[in-house]
């Protein structure tokens, strides 16, 4: 069974993401999304919320599954049974980064590969801060997020803001 691991911080899920996952899961039998720590970010979202907005906009995909981890990413690809991590590469910027981490990542687990999969050119300005700052500031988040998780994010989105202001 081929199996592979689509890991990030999906903070929160969008639909570049989801275009990604719609397309591996149409190469391998398997892809598990993996909500890892990106120990450079501080998310607005728990990691049970995220996992929950994936799981609902996952529907109709039986060959997917979400899970959660906080550790090294080669590590939870073995635990797992894959070989493949799958990373979304949106435009050249995003190369040097991604390049470095899959090097790092070989070095470390030379039995697992990393597949670059382009980002659809739709999606290609797109990121989960992008996302939360138009929640944030008011502005449209049609088309850049799945209808049914949007008023979600909005809600979360200011909910953070406002607790950070108590603090
Ligand atoms: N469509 C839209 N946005 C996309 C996208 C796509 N197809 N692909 C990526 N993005 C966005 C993400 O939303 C993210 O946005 P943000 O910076 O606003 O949060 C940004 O592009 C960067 O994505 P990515 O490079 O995948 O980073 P990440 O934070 O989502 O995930 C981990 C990084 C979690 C996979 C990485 O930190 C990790 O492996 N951690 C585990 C610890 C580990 O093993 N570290 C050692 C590695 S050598």
């Amino acid at each position: 069974m081929k199996i592979a691991v689509y890991p990030g911080s999906f903070d929160p899920i969008t639909n570049g993401h989801l275009d990604i996952i719609k397309r591996a899961s149409k190469v391998f039998d398997k892809v598990i999304v993996s909500i890892l720590v990106n120990s450079s970010k501080t998310p607005c979202f728990e990691m049970e919320e995220r996992r929950a907005l994936i799981e609902r906009v996952m529907g109709d995909l039986p060959n997917v599954e979400v899970d959660c981890f906080e550790g090294l990413l080669v590590n939870y690809v073995r635990k797992k049974g894959a070989h493949v991590i799958i990373k979304g590469l949106r435009a050249i910027s995003d190369f040097e980064y991604e390049f470095q981490m899959a090097l790092a990542n070989t070095k470390i687990a030379p039995d697992i590969e990393t597949l670059f999969m382009m980002t659809n050119q739709e999606y290609s300005y797109l990121s989960s801060s992008i996302v939360k700052e138009l929640a944030s500031l008011g502005g449209s988040l049609e088309g850049l997020v799945p209808d049914e998780i949007m008023q979600d994010i909005i809600d979360k989105v200011r909910e953070h803001e406002e607790r950070l202001k108590k603090r």
